[in-house]
């Protein structure tokens, strides 16, 4: 079974098929994220316009590497939710032309559970990729950290999840990008963090962790704990305008800033994680989004849990359309509801 993914969520136009739920065969990936750096973050309109310009090249990339005729194809899958507006109206009108004009079953798929579907990929003959050896095991703890989703689930199975906590403001990945910019590291700002960091001392600045309700998490004071200490290090007051910080701090305080967020960003989450695997006992852990590519989270976890922990390639972390196909399977193969290809909305505030 052969299912093609389209995912415009953000600002990658992306397409994939994925066979029976665990082999790739194609991943294409166009992103306008150029278009972006220049506005230290996604322009809507830029996205979508150019989504509107590339996803036909790109969905058929995806079905010629796949070596796939449309009538190899069983079913289309496409995300719906969350995203911006503009961007996931591209990406399901597309989808559901080409359901009707094919006569394919047509899939709505949520894109943050799509994230985690990134991990059941374990096969390809594609080169430059380093996929898992095996499917994640149920009970599965899923800690999902992306740019707009920070959140811990449990699954007891495909479909049967439930949501443990989340965060309260601010994405994981978004304060990434906002403490990268408030020290002049480019966007994207989790990449820019990481590597500034690998350079700087995580213990020579003391930052908070959010106290939560249990499995709840929050950025947003870290965010705010940054600035303040970013302007108290060059002698400034609280009034003093974020975006002139970059020409007043040195390398060596940005790099620093830089180890030390990450340090305590990371800890934030895999304290939570750690606190779920000793409460629920589950028999894997993965992880999900595009924070999950982050090498310090990697590192932590792994000594957080005695569990081994396997992960998705880099290129499976970040938003793909080979996620989407992989979630599209399994809906098949356990008898999901189908979307209405004459009427499936867009739901840009779509949650798990
Ligand atoms: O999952 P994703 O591609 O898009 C969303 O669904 O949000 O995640 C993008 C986020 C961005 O905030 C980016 O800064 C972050 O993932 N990111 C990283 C790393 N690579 C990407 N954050 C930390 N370390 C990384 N290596
Ligand atoms: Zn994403």
């Amino acid at each position: 079974m052969k299912v093609l993914g389209i995912e415009t969520s953000c600002d990658e136009t992306a397409a994939a098929v994925v066979e029976d739920g665990y082999k790739l065969l194609s991943n294409v990936v166009a992103s306008s994220m150029d278009l972006h750096v220049k506005y230290g973050g996604v322009v809507p309109e830029i996205a979508a316009r150019s989504h509107l310009e590339v996803i036909l090249p790109v969905i058929h990339e995806a079905l010629e590497t796949a070596k796939c005729a449309w009538d190899d194809i069983d079913a289309i899958a496409v995300t719906y939710g969350a995203g911006l507006g503009g961007s996931l109206l591209i990406g399901v009108m597309t989808a559901r032309t080409l359901a009707i004009t094919h006569h394919k079953p047509l899939y709505a798929i949520n894109h943050v559970e799509a994230h985690v579907y990134a991990n059941f990929l374990t096969e390809t003959s594609l080169t430059g990729y380093q996929m898992r050896a095996e499917q994640p095991a149920f009970p599965m703890l899923a800690l999902i950290v992306s740019g707009g989703h920070s959140q811990l689930m449990l699954f007891q199975d495909h479909f049967r999840y439930r949501l443990l906590g989340r965060t309260q403001d601010d994405a994981i990945g978004e304060a990434f990008d906002k403490v990268a910019k408030m020290t002049g590291l480019p966007y994207p700002g989790g990449p820019s963090i990481a590597k500034a960091a690998a350079n700087g001392d995580a213990t020579r600045y003391k930052l908070p962790k959010a106290k939560m309700n249990k499995y709840d998490l929050s950025f947003s004071g870290l965010k705010t704990a940054v600035l303040r200490l970013a302007q108290h290090e060059i002698g400034e007051s609280y009034d003093f305008p974020s975006i002139k910080l970059p020409e007043r701090l040195s390398e060596a305080q940005k790099a620093d800033i830089a180890a030390s967020f990450q340090r305590i960003a990371v800890e934030t989450v895999v304290d939570k994680a750690r606190l779920a695997y000793e409460e629920f006992a589950p028999k894997s852990v993965v992880i999900a989004g595009g924070v999950a590519a982050n090498q310090e989270l990697r590192q932590q976890l792994s000594e957080a849990t005695p569990l081994p922990i396997e992960y998705p390639d880099l290129q499976l972390c970040t938003d793909n359309g080979a996620m989407v196909a992989t979630l599209g399977c399994f809906k098949q193969f356990k008898d999901q509801p189908t979307a209405d290809p004459y009427t499936l909305a867009i739901q840009p505030n779509l949650s798990m």
